[in-house]
């Protein structure tokens, strides 16, 4: 393909399909689209290209332009520390949202083989222990019909399971030769279908789609055009139920509008509330008055056992602002509210007036692991501890940085430090950042991953 034919089908790709060929990727739609003239027996690139710009054509060619440049990873678990988030925040408060109803619906967008959505299943599992009780609907869904098929049939192989833990996969599946078969009980509990986010209508009851109390669509955004992104996401919102989430993947919605959705920070994930939220509300709105208790986000800690889910502000720090909101709280809340760029101008703001405070530079630390750049977040958190040694939350966040980096020494260094200065702290005080969890609470589950760690 000429230069000329190639930037009209890369646009055409874009703008019809949502799909970004990059630069790299190029290559690849050289052999893709000589394959598509080949099977649709066409003259030529030129006449693939005014196929595509026809909504026949676009409809033909969407699923199979879509698969070659997307890739179908993931696996049980993906991403500890948002499941962790799930297992000891979301998924409780939602559960205890609909408990009226006792009625939860989800969907896994884009769930390529379905692990996604069976670790949902098995985390409600774990959590609900009047589970038949409940009306639970899960929905895997993707474009890929291979994909789909795949997940109907809960087979997987070893590959799956580097996020797991032998012990949940011990439960759920069975081993048959190579391969774990899912257990039925779980197994049944996921409906699958396939579906295009680009050109599905959605909500859409005949399919399904509506009144979603979560939706998780996590790597499939990095495969499109941002206008796309911002598309589907309107689409989700009109999916949600009032309080509904939205999870998208790491850094995938930033610099996005969005709409009518209310962004929560958290260490682990930033997960994007559908307003009106009876859920979360409290929270950011106790900031803007002066005679509540104020509370902040709560800050999750990865793979923590049962950790209260209530987020308190440490009291000595209401003490000091004698009813006043802090402007570091105001920061807080435009964080919270996915306002990341103004909370990090904020912050620049607060370390240049005064640059041996320590809490900007944490938040400032949570935005940039957010964005993904977790060189930044590193030396952020370093400098926190620097001027505070006593920042139990920086040196666990830093340890989960280094372990996530394979450095399992510094790591343990981290979290040594953390066990230590937690043990000079009566066991019922809060810890400083984690909500409503005391220091017993959080010294188990630095116990805890000590323990794994050294193993
Ligand atoms: C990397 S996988 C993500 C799987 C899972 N969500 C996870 O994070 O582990 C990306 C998936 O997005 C799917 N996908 C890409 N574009 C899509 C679209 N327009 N509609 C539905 N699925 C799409 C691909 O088929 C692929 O299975």
């Amino acid at each position: 393909m000429e230069e000329a034919l190639l930037k009209k089908t890369r646009n055409l790709i874009a703008s019809r399909i949502g799909l970004l060929v990059r630069e790299q990727d190029v290559a690849m739609l050289h052999r893709v689209v000589a394959e598509r003239v080949r099977v649709l027996n066409l003259s030529g690139a030129e006449q693939y290209c005014q196929f595509l710009e026809t909504d026949a054509g676009v409809r033909h060619e969407r699923e199979e332009l879509v698969i070659p440049f997307t890739t179908g990873e993931t696996y049980f678990f993906r991403d500890s520390g948002l499941h962790a988030l799930l297992r000891d925040g979301i998924l409780p408060e939602l559960i205890e949202h609909r408990k009226q109803a006792h009625a939860l619906r989800i969907w896994c967008a884009a769930c390529a083989t379905g692990e996604e959505a069976y670790s949902l299943a098995i985390l409600l599992d774990e959590l609900l222990a009047d589970q038949l009780q409940w009306n639970i609907f899960i929905l895997g869904s993707d474009i890929n019909r291979h994909a789909i098929e795949k997940a109907r049939r809960g087979i997987y192989t070893e590959w799956s399971f580097r996020g797991m833990s032998c012990e949940r996969r011990q439960r759920y599946f069975q081993r048959h030769k190579n391969t774990w078969v899912l257990d039925e009980s779980i197994r049944s509990r996921v409906t699958f279908q396939t579906g295009d986010l680009v050109a599905d209508v959605f909500p859409d009851h005949g399919a399904q789609l509506y009144d979603m109390d979560l939706i998780l669509c996590r790597n499939a955004f990095i495969y499109m055009d941002h206008d796309m992104v911002s598309h589907i996401v309107d689409k989700f919102t009109e999916t949600l139920t009032d309080g509904g989430i939205l999870i998208a993947g790491h850094g995938e919605l930033y610099a996005h509008h969005l709409g009518g959705l209310h962004a929560r920070v958290f260490p682990e994930a930033i997960v994007y509330q559908r307003v009106a939220s009876p859920i979360f509300a409290q929270s950011t709105a106790a900031l803007v008055k002066t005679d509540v208790p104020v509370k902040l986000p709560v800050v999750f800690l990865a793979e923590r056992k049962a950790l209260a889910a209530a987020p308190v502000l440490p009291q000595q720090q209401v003490a000091v602002e004698a009813g006043q909101v802090s402007e570091i709280l105001l920061v807080w809340k435009l964080a919270n509210q996915g306002q990341r760029e103004m909370a990090a101008k904020a912050c620049s703001e607060m370390i240049a007036r005064n640059p041996l405070g320590a809490e900007p530079y944490y938040l400032m630390a949570l935005l940039a692991q957010e964005r993904g750049d977790f060189a930044q977040a590193r030396d952020l958190l370093k400098k926190v501890i620097y001027l505070d040694h006593s920042f139990i939350a920086a040196y666990l966040d830093l340890g989960d940085l280094y372990a996530r980096e394979g450095d399992s020494a510094r790591a343990v260094k981290m979290r040594t430090t953390a066990r230590d200065l937690l043990k000079r702290l009566p066991a019922d005080q809060q810890v400083k950042l984690y909500g409503a969890a005391t220091v017993d609470k959080v010294l188990e589950y630095v116990e805890h991953l000590l323990s794994t760690s050294t193993q």
